[in-house]
């Protein structure tokens, strides 16, 4: 798809594009030209200049309809009018100071009153912040050491998380997850204090937890973990953590950075799942950077500095900074309950367009996801968890012609196939994207053949 204003052709790669000059011009300043691992695809990433709604338009003039939206963080889409009032309010009185204000407020209110587990708010800047944080909270009010999470599960660049995430079936071991370190250089004592359960295997994943009760601060879990294929977890692993965590005393802790724009409170309302903490990100700041820690009061207390030296104390330079909060805070309040539906029915729409494209196309294929969230996989092997979902070296070769296709047919989506909607999207927008995806596994077909 081409915009009507702008007649620009989109041939990726090219390597006299301006994309291709720029990114070799960025390997001189950073490292590999990146400075965001998860914004680079080979050749070279598409390098963005404006964006208005749903679309994007590059260095080259070529617009495309963003599917990704800031992985995920764009809830509605770029230059939201009420957004970018709101900021240009704050920029007007100042952009942050060494003092709190009434913003930060406002915004943890409003989050308190969409979730019932939300008793208190700590916010930072990041998503990978709000893990640590959250972590750090578990650990001190628990005083115990270690924590589990889910083999192939990404929560933010923050060690103990990372481990397992990438793990390979040379790495992965026979049965219970073997522990791997995702980065160089992982102490041996970070890989000592994370237990690591398989998603969705809940009797796998209570007997690998069991014996570590007495040492667990927290359990650490993503309800619809995109990394290990976007797929929800049952209620059956879910309840089972519940009732294990508070068996033990250990705190429950939801990533919900990204699964928070599906339903009025998160993906934890929906599934009927009341955590103890919460980690936010992404939708809750606007488009601007933000984090957020949410939970039982009692937890959540760690922070509290009002009687001495908390047991955890928390600084940040720019946490609760008011251009985020008051960006965060339109953005909450213009996602109502209707805007929500409607934003799941288009989601709805775009797996039904996705998976009448597979059929189409005779390309074996599936889509999962749930709400506003979908995911591609080219495969028809039912999918559970991360082992199933996860892409060897021959799908990431497969997903690297399809992510190319669809930027030649008009849509930016992530090279993993992952597509994340925005409120300004149309029907239409959705059934575009569709005939984008029936082109570009076409391709893939002949690809496919070609290489064969
Ligand atoms: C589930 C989840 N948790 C945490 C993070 C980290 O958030 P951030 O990139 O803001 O640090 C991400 C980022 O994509 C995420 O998807």
């Amino acid at each position: 798809m081409q915009s009507e204003s702008n007649n620009a052709k989109s041939k990726y790669p090219d390597a006299t594009s301006q994309s291709a000059r720029l990114h070799r011009r960025a390997q001189q300043v950073l490292p590999g030209g990146n400075t965001r691992t998860t914004v680079f695809h080979a050749p070279y990433p598409i390098y963005a200049k404006s964006a208005n709604g749903c679309r994007i338009t590059d260095m080259d003039g070529v617009e495309r309809l963003d599917f990704l939206n800031n992985y995920t963080s764009l809830i509605h889409g770029h230059l939201n009018p009420g957004i970018m009032e709101a900021v240009r309010g704050q920029l007007a009185l100042g952009t942050c100071f060494a003092n709190p204000t009434e913003s930060e407020i406002a915004l943890a209110e409003v989050l308190c009153r969409r979730t019932p587990s939300f008793e208190r708010v700590r916010f930072s800047n990041s998503g990978s912040e709000a893990v640590m944080n959250a972590i750090k909270a578990a650990r001190a009010y628990t005083g115990r050491p270690k924590i589990a999470k889910c083999e192939g599960v990404y929560h933010g660049s923050y060690d103990p998380v990372e481990v397992s995430l990438d793990s390979s079936p040379e790495s992965w071991g026979d049965h219970a997850p073997a522990r791997v370190a995702y980065s160089a250089g992982t102490p041996q004592s970070v890989l000592d204090d994370v237990v690591v359960i398989p998603f969705n295997e809940t009797d796998l994943a209570n007997s690998i937890l069991e014996p570590e009760a007495g040492s667990l601060a927290a359990v650490i879990v993503d309800i619809m973990p995109n990394r290990a294929g976007l797929i929800p977890a049952r209620a059956e692993f879910l309840n089972m953590l519940r009732e294990f965590t508070r068996r033990h005393g250990i705190v429950l802790i939801f990533d919900e950075v990204i699964t928070f724009r599906n339903g009025p409170g998160g993906m934890q309302v929906e599934w009927g799942v009341e955590p103890d903490l919460t980690t936010l990100g992404k939708i809750i700041g606007g488009g601007f950077p933000v984090g957020a820690v949410a939970g039982r009061a009692e937890v959540m207390e760690v922070f509290n500095p009002g009687k001495g030296k908390p047991p955890l104390p928390h600084g940040g330079t720019f946490n609760a900074n008011p251009v985020t909060m008051v960006a965060g805070l339109a953005a909450m309040e213009q996602y109502s309950a209707p805007a929500i539906a409607r934003l799941e029915e288009l989601g709805e729409r775009a797996r039904e367009v996705c998976r009448s494209a597979f059929r189409s196309a005779e390309m074996p294929g599936q889509v999962t996801g749930h709400g506003s969230l979908l995911r591609l996989h080219l495969t028809e092997s039912p999918l559970k968890s991360y082992r199933d979902a996860r892409h060897g070296a021959a799908d990431r070769q497969r997903f690297s012609v399809l992510h190319a296709s669809m930027l030649n047919h008009g849509v930016f989506m992530a090279p993993s196939g992952l597509m994340a909607l925005s409120t300004p999207m149309e029907e239409a927008d959705i059934d575009r994207m569709g005939e984008a995806l029936l082109h570009s596994l076409k391709e893939l077909r002949r690809h496919d053949r070609e290489t064969d």
